[in-house]
């Protein structure tokens, strides 16, 4: 059997950085990892366990995310372009010394998405979209500082949004709240998303399956691959160190999605209802996660 993370010699210093030997540092968590593995469990390679001096870094950029959202939250109204959000999330990223992770990403010409009733993400701003009372939309922002990535998206419910759009809104944020209570060290990220597809469905909602969360923090996009949509038991196991985005699209409709033939990049729903969705950026724990942008 070939394994993931290759065995080191108990007198090295550890791979943690921690100037340990690994005897006395990450050894019996290693062995902890293969045992999983040994039993036919995906499990994370080394390169995915942040540090403590990662962890530093990217919370650092997760508070300035954080920031740039609380911002579009205090000034977001009526008649507001999605071009004016951008305006925003690009100054306040830049005024605390970071860049928008969108900018310029394989290709995407904006700092932030803005995604708005039956767009389900990706949704590129613009002057020409202007916010209608009623309207619901996400603002997904990610952050770069110091070389730390960070990512986290929050909904908008502008003026008077109808009751069946307010629900919508309301428990896809619930979605999100039971993830983070089903990330567990040592469980798999399948338990998670079951959990989370679960709470869409008692709903009568469906959850997006070709799109889903992922690693965050070294790279905007990292290992795993998150999905909400999955079985208790399958997908990596979560270790503490790691560090992920939960981010379910949940739709009012069916899970059917397509993409935009002009841009290139917005999602929507196949049947036109209106999707919503959440993100939040988490670091594994020993005892469960912590929070880090949202
Ligand atoms: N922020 C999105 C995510 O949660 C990624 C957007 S890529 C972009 O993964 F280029 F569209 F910004
Ligand atoms: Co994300």
């Amino acid at each position: 059997m070939k394994f993931t993370n290759p065995k080191i010699d108990r007198n090295a210093p550890c791979w943690c950085g921690s100037g340990k030997k690994y005897k006395h540092c990450h050894e019996a968590f290693d062995e902890k990892i293969r045992s999983f593995e040994m039993k036919g469990a995906v499990v994370p390679s080394r390169k995915l366990i942040k540090t403590p001096l990662d962890i530093e870094g990217i919370k650092a950029s997760a508070k300035i995310n954080i920031k740039v959202l609380d911002a579009v939250s205090d000034q977001i109204k009526v008649g507001m372009s999605t071009e004016e959000i951008d305006q925003i999330v690009y100054d306040v990223t830049k005024s605390a010394g970071a860049i928008p992770a969108p900018l310029h990403y394989e290709g995407f010409p904006k700092s932030v998405c803005t995604s708005i009733n039956e767009e389900v993400c990706h949704g590129i701003p613009s002057p020409d979209r202007i916010l209608k009372d009623g309207d619901i939309i996400n603002v997904d922002v990610s952050t770069i500082y110091k070389g730390y990535f960070s990512d986290s998206s929050r909904m908008f419910c502008i003026g008077n949004v109808s009751p069946e759009n307010k629900k919508l809104v309301d428990v896809t944020k619930e979605c999100v709240e039971i993830g983070i209570k089903h990330v567990i060290p040592w469980t798999f990220l399948g338990d998670m998303g079951h959990a989370v597809h679960q709470h869409a469905v008692e709903n009568g909602y469906s959850v997006v399956r070709q799109i889903g969360g992922h690693g965050c923090g070294l790279e905007f996009h990292e290992d795993p691959w998150v999905s909400y949509v999955s079985e208790p038991g399958t997908e990596m196991l979560m270790v503490p160190g790691m560090c992920f985005t939960i981010e379910p699209m949940v739709n009012m409709g069916s899970d059917d999605i397509y993409e935009d033939e002009d841009n290139g990049w917005t999602i929507y729903t196949e049947d036109g209802k209106p999707s919503a969705q959440w993100e939040v950026q988490v670091l594994v724990t020993d005892k469960g996660c912590e929070v880090l942008a949202y």
